[in-house]
């Protein structure tokens, strides 16, 4: 191909610059002004380096709780991601399939970061720091953690993300009704008494409102929703979604709940969890039995749900 002298380059620049800037009204030597007084961009301003590093603040002088902050701030920003994906997969009503192939093994990369790197948890704290420092967070859990539920209402139908027992009776309600009785407010509230936690009450303060929107806005096309409409029938996204689900609801559980088990068991009782739950109770995913895709699951498999990360 014949190369063009760099005059003529300038000036098809120029000219289509021209052109964009026109369009909206605008001068473009104006901007070219602007252009020459301008600094050039750096690396710390563009990803924001200094805001980010300085979101570590640990409330005690323990070493550790330094590590507990920043890997939960990590978690959040690969939740980010996975809700970026689910967001541009769900945009149109039936996506392009190599699309949504594409978008799903993203996601899955992602929970794939989370599982493996739950180890900076698991064996990288210090018990003894540990058991001291959470002590300074009550009630605060990562139970209120609003991006976790995001990606549970973008990701399946409202019945799914109800309690296991009340998923099998009959909803009279329709949504209002379905998210009164999602299984981790259930988790967090004491059966007999119907008292809340703590931190369930200033999560729903905080947060009920917009998981009540967006409830609204993805119960006709969650990921479930999409792919129950357009792609039952593609082995593929078939595989990528039951993967996902295993993901979402039995490993990265299962590494979570490792942590909680190392930490807060301690025989004869079992130390009080900072949220308040019953953990023990609560956590395990073969007794939560979430599933974001239902359908994907024969009776075996749903029987053996969380029984093993594996498999
Ligand atoms: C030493 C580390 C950790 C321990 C001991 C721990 C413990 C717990 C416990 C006991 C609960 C139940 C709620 C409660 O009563 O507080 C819980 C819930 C939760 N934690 Fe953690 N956690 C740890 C790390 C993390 C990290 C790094 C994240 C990442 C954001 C996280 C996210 C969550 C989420 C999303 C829930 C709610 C799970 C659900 O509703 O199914 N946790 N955690």
């Amino acid at each position: 191909m014949e190369q063009k002298k760099p005059g003529e380059r300038y000036n098809e620049i120029v000219a289509k610059l021209e052109k964009k800037y026109e369009v909206m009204g605008q001068d473009l030597s104006s901007y070219l002004d602007g252009l020459l007084y301008s600094d050039y961009l750096t690396y710390w301003d563009y990803i924001h380096l200094d805001t980010l590093l300085s979101l570590q603040n640990p409330k005690t002088s323990f070493p550790d709780e330094k590590v507990f902050i920043v890997y939960h701030q990590i978690s959040e920003l690969y939740f980010k991601l996975i809700i970026w994906e689910i967001e541009q997969i769900t945009a149109e009503e039936k996506p392009n399939a190599d699309f949504f192939q594409d978008r799903l093994k993203r996601i899955i990369r992602y929970f794939e970061q989370l599982v493996s790197s739950f180890a900076i948890m698991v064996d990288g704290l210090d018990k003894d720091q540990f058991l001291k420092f959470r002590m300074a967070l009550l009630p605060s859990s990562g139970f209120q953690s609003a991006q976790y539920r995001y990606i549970e209402l973008m990701s399946t139908d409202l019945i799914n993300l109800v309690s296991a027992e009340d998923r099998a009776t009959k909803n009279e309600g329709g949504a209002v009704g379905l998210m009164e009785k999602l299984y981790w407010r259930k988790g967090a509230t004491e059966l007999a008494s119907g008292v809340k936690t703590l931190t369930l009450k200033h999560f729903e303060e905080k947060y009920m409102r917009s998981f009540s929107d967006l409830a609204v806005r993805f119960q006709s096309r969650n990921l479930n929703k999409i792919y129950t409409q357009n792609f039952k029938d593609h082995p593929q996204i078939t595989e990528l979604l039951r993967a996902f689900d295993r993901l979402a609801n039995v490993v990265w559980p299962l590494s979570h709940l490792k942590s909680a088990g190392k930490y807060l068991r301690k025989d004869p009782d079992d130390i009080r969890a900072t949220g308040g739950t019953n953990w023990q109770k609560y956590l395990p995913p073969r007794l939560q039995r979430i599933f974001f895709f239902p359908e994907l699951w024969s009776d075996a498999e749903k029987a053996e749900w969380g029984t093993s990360d594996r498999g």
